[in-house]
């Protein structure tokens, strides 16, 4: 088992164990007095894993109820955060109680948002069971959910009590959900870590497993570094954003639909990259592709800026974005809107 302490304005730690899951009762135990758990989930991944972490809280003292909802970035909306609310609220969860999120990013972003505003705050629990949830979202207390207008543009920030990562969950992610978290993983080599690139270079999907608790494991240090350093996302910690602004506005282009954050992200990269640093395209593009994600979109650039303006990133009239000119280096780039739909537009 490895550990990585995350000291936050409320501390924690990340457990990073193969079989944890199994665990997670023992492990839960030990930052809660409570003996009532709410867990969250999907429904794919409920038919996964609910029965081996109830199993475990049980056998560990808790009593357990079970939330589920459809799985997919259209149940992360205020409808299914009231359905979360009422939920708690009919089954009488109080402040001493816990919820435990227990899914891919989707679930930790609704099921943290609940636990942040639910009786002004209860505490939670991140188990997080996809490779984009492991590396990224369930560290570092970004929690959220969707609106009409935008992309995670309602949330809070608040950290968990705990986050369990079981890599043996990543054994039953799709091929395109892989894909989408090592879009991630990428991203962390590109912005901090020359090194992970590397190794990533000469693996592809096939055969990422291999490296995958060296790759969880150095993920979740980089951004434990850059968080604790800008904790709300007013300076540093928006490096974590390379390749998001043109990411997210290409998803909100598909409506969310059959196109992944990571495909996004990807592609966003590469935008980026070929404006800025056109010299380290070719590596990075042959990168991506062998972890089968995209290098280009069919979505026209002057579509995509109307969401860019709507970006969390911008503020009055200018946007910020990241470019990486050298593998491992990131720089924060603010400019005017007008000119950002210049550069791209170009
Ligand atoms: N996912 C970006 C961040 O946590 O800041």
């Amino acid at each position: 088992m490895k550990k990585i302490s995350i000291r936050t304005s409320s501390p924690y730690e990340v457990i990073i164990e193969r079989g944890s899951i199994s665990k997670c009762g023992e492990y839960i135990k030990n930052v809660t007095d409570s003996r009532r758990v709410a867990v969250i989930t999907d429904d794919i991944v409920c038919s996964l894993y609910s029965d081996t972490v109830i199993e475990s809280l049980e056998n560990n003292g808790f009593e357990c109820i079970l939330f589920s909802f459809p799985n997919g970035e259209q149940s992360k909306n205020l409808k299914t955060l009231g359905k979360i609310f009422d939920f708690l609220c009919v089954n009488n969860i109080t402040r001493s109680d816990i919820v435990v999120a227990l899914g891919g990013g989707v679930v930790g972003d609704i099921a943290g948002f609940a636990s942040a505003c639910y009786l002004r705050g209860i505490d939670f629990v991140q188990i997080p069971t996809t490779l984009l949830a492991q590396v990224d979202s369930s560290v570092g207390g970004k929690t959220a959910v969707d609106i009409s207008g935008g992309k995670n543009l309602v949330g809070a920030f608040r950290q968990p009590k705990l986050v369990i990562c079981d890599s043996d969950t990543l054994k039953t992610l799709t091929p395109d959900i892989l894909s989408c978290g090592m879009a991630e993983v990428i991203k962390y080599g590109m912005i901090r870590d020359e090194k992970l690139f590397e190794k990533l270079e000469s693996h592809s999907l096939e055969n990422v497993d291999e490296i995958m608790d060296d790759i969880v494991y150095t993920c979740i240090d980089i951004k434990r570094d850059v968080v604790e350093g800008d904790e709300f996302d007013r300076g540093e910690r928006m490096i974590l954003n390379f390749g998001h602004t043109l990411g997210h506005a290409i998803e909100g282009w598909h409506n969310y639909n059959n196109y992944t954050h990571g495909m996004g992200v990807a592609v966003g990269m590469c935008m980026i990259t070929d404006k800025f640093a056109p010299e380290l395209s070719e590596r990075l593009k042959k990168c991506l592709t062998a972890y089968c994600l995209p290098t280009e979109t069919e979505a026209p650039v002057g579509e995509l800026l109307p969401y860019c303006s709507k970006d969390k990133k911008r503020t009055s009239g200018s946007i910020s974005y990241i470019v990486c000119r050298t593998v491992g280096k990131a720089e924060i780039v603010k400019t005017s809107l007008a000119d950002f739909e210049k550069i791209m537009g170009e």
